[in-house]
């Protein structure tokens, strides 16, 4: 197939296992770091950007504003050129940088929030605020707002096909993280209509108030909802069996840890549900196909999770979280 759009590499993401010995339960990671964003918001922002056309809401020529911690806007930003529309990314400096560079190389039009924010808080809400004045005074504007918008879970009914034909002897659990809640949501609704016996469990970064626990700032990026900011319209509660906190250690050195054993380099938030799902299947409380997705790249992260500076200046290395994954993951130290 010779592909006449970059868009067109969005999605056939593989599937990768890594195995647990002694127990009856596999861990398989959807790549979703392969789509061309680097993201598997790739597959949400077209979607939302087609919705839009379709109905109307934007026309060609037009713009699309977003607030977006960067993986969102790449996506935009593809979906932007495809369409021909104009993109305005509205971002802060909780971002990683090399997300924002990459959205200007992508032609987005940068505009950080002003204010004085602590280097680990997130200015989201002056982030929504300020796209949501700038979508509408500009003339053929369109704010996403993906937090509210539909067209970001439904954007995942493609991850769910893909993955029904890539594991055909059955899934049994879906382990995923929480920011929007869109991912979430249009995985698990999906996969528990077919079967409703699929276990879902979601992953917030401690520090976010996803599942009713007192907030603080948190250092992982792209995911969760930070104090002071409101829970997504989008999140379907009642398709999530269990929410979890993972802490920023945990998230960190699990993303490390994959690196230099797997070979693989995964974003802090998927070190978090890679974490949560192999402590779910050491206590036995998850067995069978267990599936969490790679939503972005550890290359994405490499001045600040893989940067033994950053972490150590942040009290973030913790060698137990290694000693902890090596008992899971080796049937040796199991036995011992
Ligand atoms: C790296 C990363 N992880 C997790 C999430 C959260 O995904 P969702 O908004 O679908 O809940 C995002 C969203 O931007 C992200 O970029």
């Amino acid at each position: 197939m010779l592909y006449t759009s970059t868009t067109q590499l969005i999605g056939q993401t593989p599937v990768m296992s890594i195995a647990v010995p002694n127990r009856d339960a596999v861990l398989v990671l959807k790549i979703e770091k392969n789509n061309p964003g680097g993201s598997m918001k790739d597959r949400m922002a077209r979607s939302m950007v087609l919705a839009a056309l379709e109905d109307g809401r934007l026309a060609p020529g037009g713009t699309i504003v977003e607030s977006s911690s960067g993986n969102t806007g790449i996506g935009l930003a593809l979906a932007a050129l495809e369409f021909g529309l104009r993109f305005i990314a509205v971002v802060d400096h909780h971002a990683a940088p090399d997300k924002i560079r990459t959205m200007r190389a992508l032609g987005a039009d940068i505009r950080y929030v002003e204010g004085d924010f602590r280097e680990d808080e997130v200015a989201v809400v002056e982030r929504q605020r300020m796209a949501a004045q700038l979508g509408a005074q500009l003339p053929g504007a369109l704010f996403m707002n993906q937090s509210d918008n539909p067209a970001n879970p439904d954007g995942y009914a493609g991850f769910v096909d893909e993955l029904l034909g890539q594991l055909p002897e059955g899934i049994d659990a879906f382990v995923g993280c929480v920011g929007t809640g869109g991912s979430m949501t249009g995985i698990a609704q999906r996969l528990k209509r077919i079967n409703p016996a699929v276990r879902t469990i979601a992953v917030e970064p401690a520090g976010s108030i996803v599942f009713g626990q007192p907030g603080h700032p948190y250092y992982q990026s792209g995911t969760g909802t930070p104090q002071g900011d409101e829970v997504g319209k989008v999140l379907d509660y009642g398709c999530i069996d269990e929410g979890v906190q993972v802490t920023d250690s945990q998230a960190f050195e699990t993303a490390r840890y994959i690196a230099r054993r797997k070979g693989l380099m995964v974003g802090g938030s998927t070190g978090g549900t890679i974490y949560k799902a192999l402590e779910f299947i050491a206590s036995g409380k998850l067995t069978g196909a267990v599936v969490t997705p790679v939503a972005d790249g550890g290359e994405k992260y490499l001045g600040s999770v893989f940067d033994d500076g950053w972490m150590a200046e942040r009290g973030l290395l913790d060698p137990a979280v290694a000693a902890r994954l090596d008992a899971w993951l080796t049937a040796e130290a199991r036995a011992a």
